[in-house]
């Protein structure tokens, strides 16, 4: 069984006509071994996949430009972004790729027999709930049912605001079972042609465990587009941990040990090998407190002083999000397990700087005592008063105090200036950053809020 993504492409229309039935959800070879892994009980085939996962032998999709190469792109080849090995960096000017004279289908794109298209009004409790409590899906994210209050605010944190026919799910007709969902929310941008551009940033994409490989991707983003183009728009920002055509930059994460002592307990990979606890709680302690003067939580007040520093910050960057009041509050105003943002006050009571990270909570597995991995995750700063790496370092001891095992951090805007003198260190993890429908110049920094 397998969705189709290629509707909208005429000469794989035809080949397509020639399936029929069930067996137009095949995907394509002698043998379809995801239908025989469907047929057995669902505990072996957690075994079969955990032993897949260690043994690396599922199909992996191209996490470098080499491998990349070697890849076709049956969805992304036929979407309108930047070919790979269309030497962007050759590229100077910024412009839409496909114009925006090609009409917009009124009807949503079909789904195999028995699937049916959702809209999750996420206003509704009953709605968010349901989606965290949905195996699989809410599983892509972190959190358990005891935390369930918690992962409510980080998932409606990182979803809205929104309009709701942008949340758009995938449901089993029979029992309702939600298996596919993918989100926009608005992310306006400044400088890509030296002007403002309406643009959604998509988030969330995620299929059901079961249904994974089958091209249901495709079909999501495909009418996720349709309904943001129904609204007037045609560019989007999104990032993937993949290389898909093209990348306009990518980042590496990085990572610096709070608590050392559990993240050697639970055998965090990226720890450095060469040291024993002792060393490592050496290396990574911190002060007892923070250094810089005046340094406090952000309150409701703050927001229209924060709104103009980082106003200010980001438009040295090439690209940048153009970010609103509403916007400020909702991404940076502190809600406990969510998000921390801490603002510098100067004698005089005006603000000089802000710092702000957001929490990611990962399970543990199979520990006798540790459940949970709290990550602070750097949002952004911007600094006008205190030195960076100052700023940064009180960031580390207040998350330290606040709970978290761990600060993260890409390298991206002014971040590498500080990340070796606070004993980051890089890990394997890339994150790439796309614009669809959009061709500009490779950028030589990733953004999280802007690009360099
Ligand atoms: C990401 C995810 C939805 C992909 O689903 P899948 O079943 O492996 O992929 P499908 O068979 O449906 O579709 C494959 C197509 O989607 C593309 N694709 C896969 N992951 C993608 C991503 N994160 N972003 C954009 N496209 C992606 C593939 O490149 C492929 O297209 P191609 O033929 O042009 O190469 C699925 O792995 C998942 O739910 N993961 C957990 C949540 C997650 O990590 N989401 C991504 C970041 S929010």
């Amino acid at each position: 069984m397998s969705f189709t993504d290629e509707e909208g492409n005429e000469s794989l229309k035809k080949s397509k006509k020639k399936l029929k039935g069930e067996s137009a959800w095949r995907p394509e070879g002698p043998r379809d071994p995801f239908a025989l892994l469907d047929s057995l009980p669902e505990k072996k085939q957690q075994e079969i996949q955990r032993a897949l996962h260690l043994f690396s032998l599922g199909r992996s999709l191209p996490k470098t430009l080499q491998e990349a190469k070697k890849h076709t792109y049956r969805f992304w080849g036929t979407q309108p972004v930047p070919k790979l090995g269309e030497k962007n960096v050759t590229v100077l000017s910024h412009g839409p790729i496909e114009g925006i004279e090609a009409s917009v289908r009124d009807e949503p794109y079909t789904l195999p027999q028995g699937f049916s298209w959702d809209t999750l009004d996420l206003s509704n409790p009953f709605v968010v709930r349901y989606f965290l409590e949905t195996p699989h899906i809410s599983s892509n994210y972190p959190g358990k049912k005891k935390h369930l209050k918690v992962c409510e605010n980080v998932f409606l944190y990182h979803c809205t605001p929104c309009q709701s026919q942008w949340h758009c799910g995938v449901r089993v007709q029979a029992n309702k079972k939600l298996v596919g969902f993918i989100a926009a929310v608005p992310a306006d941008v400044q400088n890509v042609s030296d002007r403002e551009k309406q643009t959604v940033h998509v988030k969330l994409l995620c299929v059901h465990k079961k249904l994974r490989q089958k091209r249901m991707a495709p079909v999501l983003v495909r009418e996720l587009t349709r309904r943001v183009n129904l609204q007037g728009l045609y560019q989007a920002v999104y990032t993937a941990d993949i290389v898909l055509p093209t990348p306009l930059s990518s980042s590496r994460l990085w990572h610096r040990p709070l608590n050392p002592r559990k993240l050697m307990e639970v055998n965090y990979p990226r720890l450095r090998q060469n040291m024993n606890l002792q060393r490592a709680l050496k290396f990574n302690r911190l002060p007892e407190t923070t250094k810089t003067n005046g340094l406090r939580p952000m309150t409701k007040k703050d927001a229209p002083e924060i709104l103009s520093l980082l106003q200010d910050h980001l438009c040295k960057f090439k690209l940048s999000s153009i970010l609103s009041l509403q916007q400020v509050e909702h991404w940076l105003l502190p809600r406990q397990n969510v998000i921390d943002t801490y603002v510098v006050e100067g004698d005089d009571g005006s603000l000089t700087d802000v710092v702000s990270f957001y929490s990611v909570t990962s399970r543990v597995l199979n520990h006798p005592v540790h459940t949970a991995l709290k990550a602070a995750h750097l949002l952004c700063m911007a600094s006008t008063g205190s030195e960076l790496t100052d700023l940064m370092g009180d960031a580390l001891i207040l998350a330290k105090s606040n709970g978290f095992d761990i600060f993260t951090a890409f390298d991206v805007m002014d971040n590498a200036i500080f990340l070796e003198k606070l004993k980051f260190t890089v890990s394997d993890k890339s994150l790439h950053y796309y614009l669809y429908n959009w061709m500009c110049p490779w950028m030589n920094t990733g953004f999280l809020l802007a690009v360099k």
